[in-house]
């Protein structure tokens, strides 16, 4: 399997804070956001990542993951002209894509659980075995402003809809996404929406059609976390920070999961350690080699 990271937009609704630099490298405490879905994709087990975002901000990626080799992953990137819609990353990474499956996170989607990290290789297997993709619902107190999930009286999903005026459940689509490599031929035959964008919704919503999705519902122990306001992300950082600090454990440490999955030797590990040796984040890496 194959994972995209979307980390483009137009960011707007943070200005004046985005409007020089992209949304998802601004920090949740003590990382750039990146990190958070870069770690999904690593405790999947995925090796090969796309990331994609705009003309003028890929370069700041390239420069804080370069090829990937220091995660013991290949990174490659690719720009999105303009903001027309998550489901355009499948036709930008066609190519990339091949014939594998393909994970999409959002790279603006924050998720922290241990029971959840340690799903995701597991799901990431059930779509290779079964010819089913898989998307998670999560109860929320504002669905409005997500892709909702409809369910029968037998909690059977019967729609998903796009930030609908009226939700029909408390429960809304997060923004990672596992799927078969059908994913590539949807992408290309959805229209798109009111407000011009291919929607992930649409997506979903043919492979509903073909009854050929499952929606994992994200238990209580896993948090996701909003990253859309100002009140938001300062929220999302003293999250990371509390937890941190109560369980002696970094959220989204990639060098950690790295190591842990055996991407990368002791010795890979040391470099960026020592690349970092000033600070807690490097004092955090040493220990992890003195714990191994
Ligand atoms: O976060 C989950 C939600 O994400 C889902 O429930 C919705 O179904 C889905 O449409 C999406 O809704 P958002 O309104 O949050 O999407 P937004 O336009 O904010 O884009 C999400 C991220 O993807 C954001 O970091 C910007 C980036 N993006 C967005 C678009 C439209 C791109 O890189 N390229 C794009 O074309």
């Amino acid at each position: 399997m194959k994972g995209i990271i979307l980390a483009g937009g137009s960011g707007t609704r943070l200005y004046p804070l985005t409007k020089s630099i992209s949304k998802q490298i601004i920090p949740i405490y003590d990382k750039p956001m990146i990190y958070y879905p870069l770690s999904v994709l690593l405790n999947a087990g995925i090796k090969e990542i796309l990331i994609i975002s705009t003309p003028n901000d890929i370069n700041t990626y390239k420069t804080l993951l370069g090829d990937g080799s220091k995660i013991g992953v290949k990174i490659y990137y690719k720009i999105q002209p303009s903001p027309d819609g998550l489901a355009q990353a499948f036709i930008i990474g066609e190519e990339f894509i091949g014939n594998d499956s393909v994970c999409l996170v959002l790279g603006d989607n924050v998720f922290y659980g241990k029971s959840f990290e340690n799903k995701l290789q597991s799901v990431a297997d059930y779509v290779d075995k079964n010819d089913k993709s898989v998307v998670f619902g999560y109860k929320v107190s504002d669905p409005a402003r997500y892709g909702v999930i409809e369910f029968d009286n037998g909690n059977k999903v019967i729609s998903i809809e796009e930030k609908p005026s009226k939700p029909k459940s408390n429960f809304a689509v997060v923004g990672l996404y596992f799927y078969t490599n059908e994913v590539v031929k949807i992408a290309k035959t959805i229209k798109p929406s009111k407000r011009g964008e291919l929607e992930i919704t649409s997506v979903n919503e043919e492979f509903l059609n073909l009854q050929k999705l499952h929606v994992n519902i994200l238990d209580n122990d896993t948090t996701w976390l909003d990253t859309g306001t100002f009140n938001s992300l300062l929220e999302a950082s003293q999250f990371v920070k509390t937890i941190q600090k109560r369980n002696s454990e970094m959220v989204a440490c990639i060098e950690e999961i790295a190591f842990k999955k055996d991407f990368i030797t002791s010795e890979k590990l040391l470099e960026t350690a020592d690349e970092y040796s000033n600070n807690e984040y490097g004092k955090y890496l040493k220990k992890l080699l003195i714990s191994k």
